[in-house]
């Protein structure tokens, strides 16, 4: 670790009923990758915003370089070296890679934009990364991990000091992490300071030099993370020791029935000939690499791409989905992996997106009855401990993971008998997580059905009664979870079947 290049003291900054930053102290050095930890809502983007001028402090110092500085804005601070990557996508879908990487400092040649020459700097910029993406992609084309690669790659891109990662990983995969990794220790080894914030607690202890840990707003403290165990971080995040245990054996009832069965479904090149059952109170989880096809069979399964061949039948009887109203009408729920596109309409309140799946049931006439659907809103935010002010609360400013608790409520309120979890706790933290995984095992007692597609393998191991895996579009496996080892499900995740 080098010398200290930026120090923010007793920053302070409110919201309109919430008290995000309580008098936080903050240190990052040259050449060090320093952790920022807190459960969700706790006030980690808040504290990068409020460095990167995103939002304006109401008290405090910040020391950059030796000199007290206050950026108006993220454009000033990349100016002076500090990027920030968010933890929400902001990439625009219509534009190329190339475009949304050069976005505001295009090349020119005369009046027009040179896009040859930003395919040619973007591929200059991928091949020094070694990430695999063609810089001519329309990025609404790419997936959710890789268009957060791009968002990397646009932030490695500035000539920057200091780099703040908000959770960069919540969509990426083993191999993209790594891939990941190997970039950050490069940019270590540069002198770069940068600030790591993931709700993942074994990147943690390999990644990162130290740790920054926030409660409710408050600072904690600050560890050498090679001295910690991640008991103690998590003790110091939450004020207890939580521990995860695997399932060891299904709870399946033996002679349960079978409610969804898949018959050969064919959709594009990432579901090719995929099969399997889904039994009542299961909890089948979806394992594979990112790419290997789960979520565009899940989508396909609830209408939302069109399938080429292939049987859908529920409780025995074939059924045709081909929207996902068909899916709904079967009693099918799907949360998307991708919360800002598919789950949330983030300009409305908490209650309206509660119940945004369901509103018949919240109708009086031609009238919406406000007071059942903040009811209904209510007792999911307490179920799920979801921290926002009210339920009037506009869906924009919760953090990160209480949004993503917003699109589980709104499919929870739906009562729906099959439910298609796509990566449930991504971007949330470990006491949150706890409470989403006794959520889903009531789900599963009380007799719901659910696909739980997931790319963290202790997720996995923790919640399914079996386990269905898949490679590059089809299913290159099936085992119970009382055979299930993570070496014997990584085999089957990168093997293909003839
Ligand atoms: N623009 C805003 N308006 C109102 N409240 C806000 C705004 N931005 C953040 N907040 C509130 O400030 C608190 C801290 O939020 P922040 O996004 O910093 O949390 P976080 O630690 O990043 O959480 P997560 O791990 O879920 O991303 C939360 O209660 C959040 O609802
Ligand atoms: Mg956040």
């Amino acid at each position: 670790m080098g010398e200290v290049i930026l120090t923010m003291k007793d920053i302070d900054k409110s919201f309109p009923g919430v008290h995000a930053l309580d008098h936080v102290n903050f240190e990052v050095r040259k050449g060090e990758v320093h952790a920022l930890m807190g459960e969700n809502g706790a006030g980690k983007s808040t504290l990068m915003k409020v460095l990167t001028g995103i939002y304006t402090k109401d008290s405090g110092s910040i020391e950059y370089e030796g000199r007290e500085i206050e950026f108006k804005g993220a454009r000033e601070a990349q100016d002076a070296g500090v990027v920030i990557v968010h933890q929400e996508l902001n990439m625009l879908g219509h534009l190329t890679v190339a475009q949304n990487i050069f976005i505001g400092r295009e090349f020119k040649k005369g009046i027009k934009i040179d896009d040859k020459k930003m395919n040619e700097e973007a591929a200059k910029l991928f091949e020094r990364l070694h990430i695999d993406i063609d810089p001519t992609a329309t990025m609404s084309d790419l997936t959710v991990g890789k268009q957060q690669m791009c968002e990397i790659a646009k932030a490695i891109s500035h000539d920057a000091k200091v780099i703040i990662f908000d959770e960069p990983s919540a969509a990426l995969t083993e191999a993209e992490i790594e891939e990941l990794f190997k970039i950050i220790r490069d940019l270590r080894e540069q002198q770069l300071g940068i600030v790591y914030i993931s709700h993942r607690m074994d990147e943690i202890k390999v990644i990162t030099d130290r740790v920054t840990v926030m409660r409710d707003g408050g600072y904690v403290g600050t560890l050498i993370t090679a001295d910690c165990t991640k008991d103690d971080i998590i003790n110091m995040m939450v004020g207890r020791v939580i521990y995860e245990d695997p399932k060891t054996q299904s709870m399946v009832a033996k002679d349960a029935p079978v409610v969804l069965k898949v018959e050969h479904l064919n959709a594009g090149r990432m579901v090719q000939d995929v099969s399997f059952e889904l039994r009542k109170g299961e909890i089948l989880g979806f394992s594979g690499l990112m790419g290997a096809g789960r979520t565009e069979t899940a989508r396909a399964i609830f209408g939302a791409d069109p399938k080429q061949s292939g049987d859908i039948y529920i409780n025995g009887e074939k059924v045709e989905i081909n929207s996902p109203q068909d899916a709904v009408k079967n009693g099918i729920g799907y949360l998307s992996e991708d919360r800002k596109r598919f789950g949330i309409v983030v300009q409305k309140t908490v209650a309206e997106n509660s119940t945004m799946a369901t509103m018949e049931n919240f109708m009086k006439g031609l009238f919406i009855n406000k007071r059942k659907e903040r009811a209904a809103a209510q007792d999911y935010v307490d179920q799920l401990a979801t921290k926002t002010p009210s339920v009037e609360q506009l869906v924009v400013n919760l953090s990160g993971g209480n949004q993503q608790k917003v699109v589980i409520a709104k499919w929870l309120v739906r009562d729906c008998d099959i439910l298609i979890f796509d990566e449930p706790t991504r971007g949330i933290d470990v006491g949150a997580k706890n409470e989403i995984y006794k959520l889903m095992n009531r789900l599963a007692s009380e007799g719901k059905s659910i696909i739980m597609i997931s790319s963290e393998m202790t997720e996995i191991l923790r919640m399914s009664d079996r386990i269905v895996v898949m490679c590059e579009g089809k299913k290159t496996g099936e085992i119970d979870i009382s055979e299930a080892t993570q070496e014997n499900i990584m085999n089957m995740a990168t093997r293909e079947i003839g």
